[in-house]
């Protein structure tokens, strides 16, 4: 199967931060496929910016470098070597006056060109970045600003990076990442509730007994350790992708798929989210943190080792139950789980629906589970729709739990593209519908706020989980007294 590819008009990209590692490992990485599949139109120019002293040259051969790490397709010489000659660099230190001259040259010629810019630096560079734009009339109608998250560390400060970003650019020139929004089973999740007429009628608190959403992860904090200390599992993981994935599945039918459409249904979602604060954050919190175990095949250290704090009580693994208090929820819980070091590398979102309200078959016919719907983000893309099935054979009735089992890979055999292919492409053809807007990210942190203030002042820290187990015992413990347990049957 061949997929549609429809080309973007000409655009210049620069990227900030174009030395680091998002931009090496996923930015230039996913531009090479998406012009290897032909999208990009002529003249399209990639800018690279940081503060390093290079030449164009010289920053084309560490993009040659990244492609080979991390490209499957870096063997093609000739294309590679076409996507080189698109890419120029700047060296530019965003805090001094000196080099935005030669940028503003390097983007010379046609001002209704699509211009986007790429903040893959720090949160804090933000608002100077946007400043130095402005100061140097690099914004022309046509641009746009990409900025990564995290957007902020708390509802204040998300608040003043905002008003930063929007002292420069209208919302509608601001595309916030979150990368999960690109993944193409995420996306999967608004057509197998809008585009089917089986699940939206059954898709509320009289039918679906409680949802899950797991983002397990098998690494540690690698070298991200300065970030991860001032951040932890709430901030790095669950104020952005496990929201987000709870609006997906939470949300009402939107008017369409237009940007403020999805959005501001999203946003209601968010605002219906109960307080989890003081009250009863020791009930429906558990937060976790690595020791040294097994983990990837092969002893791992603890992550007070890895970031080498021995006193440090940051959480590296987070489960929540979450109400959604409104009139398709009520009486619906929704189980959160994220971390590190866990068992395996798994997204999944688990819609498990009520128990039918009376059997016909007796007890030798086996236990009735419930239906279950797994969504499988990654790895394995999926759709799992578990139901109960007679056992084949002439005996008696006898019931088995067995999934309908479709893998977007075997069913569409094409290649799936990376998030960022997606995004990066979406922004050019100034589609937001996948990015966050500003009410969006600020909503979610006044949620999260009262979380980690009620954490500070509980007098016990995360608790351990050995590297390689599914979280504390607490974990367990959080679903299991609701009579419920987590998917790990199925996974
Ligand atoms: C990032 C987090 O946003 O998402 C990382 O900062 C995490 O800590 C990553 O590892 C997970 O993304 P993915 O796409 O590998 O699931």
């Amino acid at each position: 199967m061949v997929s549609r590819i429809l080309k973007v008009d000409p655009f210049d990209l620069v990227v900030f931060g174009g030395t680091g590692d998002l931009a090496y490992r996923k930015l230039f990485p996913a531009l090479f496929r998406r012009f290897l599949d032909g999208q990009f139109s002529e003249p399209t120019r990639l800018i690279g910016v940081s503060r390093q002293p290079l030449d164009s040259a010289a920053y084309r051969r560490t993009i040659a470098e990244a492609l080979q790490k991390f490209s499957t397709e870096a063997g093609r010489a000739d294309e590679v070597k076409a996507f080189l000659d698109m890419i120029d660099y700047v060296p530019l230190d965003v805090g001094q006056d000196a080099g935005w001259d030669l940028l503003a040259e390097r983007l010379s010629g046609d001002p209704s060109r699509v211009r986007a810019f790429y903040l893959a630096t720090a949160a804090d560079r933000f608002g100077p970045i946007a400043k130095q734009l402005a100061a140097h009339a690099l914004v022309t109608p046509n641009s746009r600003i990409i900025v990564e998250k995290p957007i902020g560390h708390d509802a204040a400060s998300a608040a003043r990076i905002n008003d930063a970003i929007g002292a420069v650019f209208s919302e509608r020139q601001i595309f916030r990442i979150d990368h999960y929004l690109g993944k193409e089973t995420v996306q999967n999740l608004m057509a197998l509730r809008f585009a089917n007429a089986l699940f939206e009628p059954l898709w509320n608190s009289a039918h679906i007994d409680h949802v899950e959403l797991t983002v397990a992860e098998s690494i540690g904090v690698e070298s991200r350790g300065t970030y991860y200390e001032n951040s932890g599992a709430l901030r790095d993981m669950v104020q952005n992708h496990l929201l987000q994935l709870l609006c997906l599945v939470a949300m009402e039918p939107p008017a369409s798929l237009e940007a403020d459409a999805v959005r501001g249904e999203k946003l209601k979602v968010l605002e219906s989210l109960a307080p989890i604060d003081a009250s009863n954050a020791a009930q429906a919190t558990v937060r976790g943190q690595y020791r040294a175990g097994a983990s990837e095949g092969g002893a791992v250290p603890s992550y007070a080792q890895d970031v080498g704090n021995p006193d440090t009580a940051t959480e590296t693994f987070v489960a929540l139950k979450v109400a959604v208090a409104n009139w398709r929820w009520a009486g619906t819980p929704f189980y959160l789980r994220t971390g590190k070091r866990l068992p395996q590398r798994v997204s999944e979102v688990i819609v498990a629906f009520r128990k039918i309200p009376h059997s016909i078959f007796s007890a030798e016919s086996g236990r009735i589970s419930k239906t279950r719907l797994v969504i499988r983000l990654q790895p394995d893309e999926g759709i799992k729709l578990w139901l109960m099935l007679k056992e084949p054979g002439a005996g008696g009735m006898r019931l088995r739990y067995v999934p309908l089992d479709m893998n977007f890979a075997e069913a569409f055999q094409i290649y799936a593209p990376e998030a960022y292919e997606r995004l990066l492409m979406d922004v050019i053809r100034g589609n937001a519908t996948l990015f966050m807007r500003r009410d969006e990210v600020e909503a979610a942190w006044r949620w999260i706020d009262p979380i980690r203030e009620a954490w500070s002042h509980m007098s016990d820290g995360p608790r351990p989980y050995f590297a390689g187990t599914w979280g504390p015992a607490a974990a367990i413990a959080l679903v299991e007294r609701d009579g419920r347990s987590w998917n790990e049957d199925v996974v």
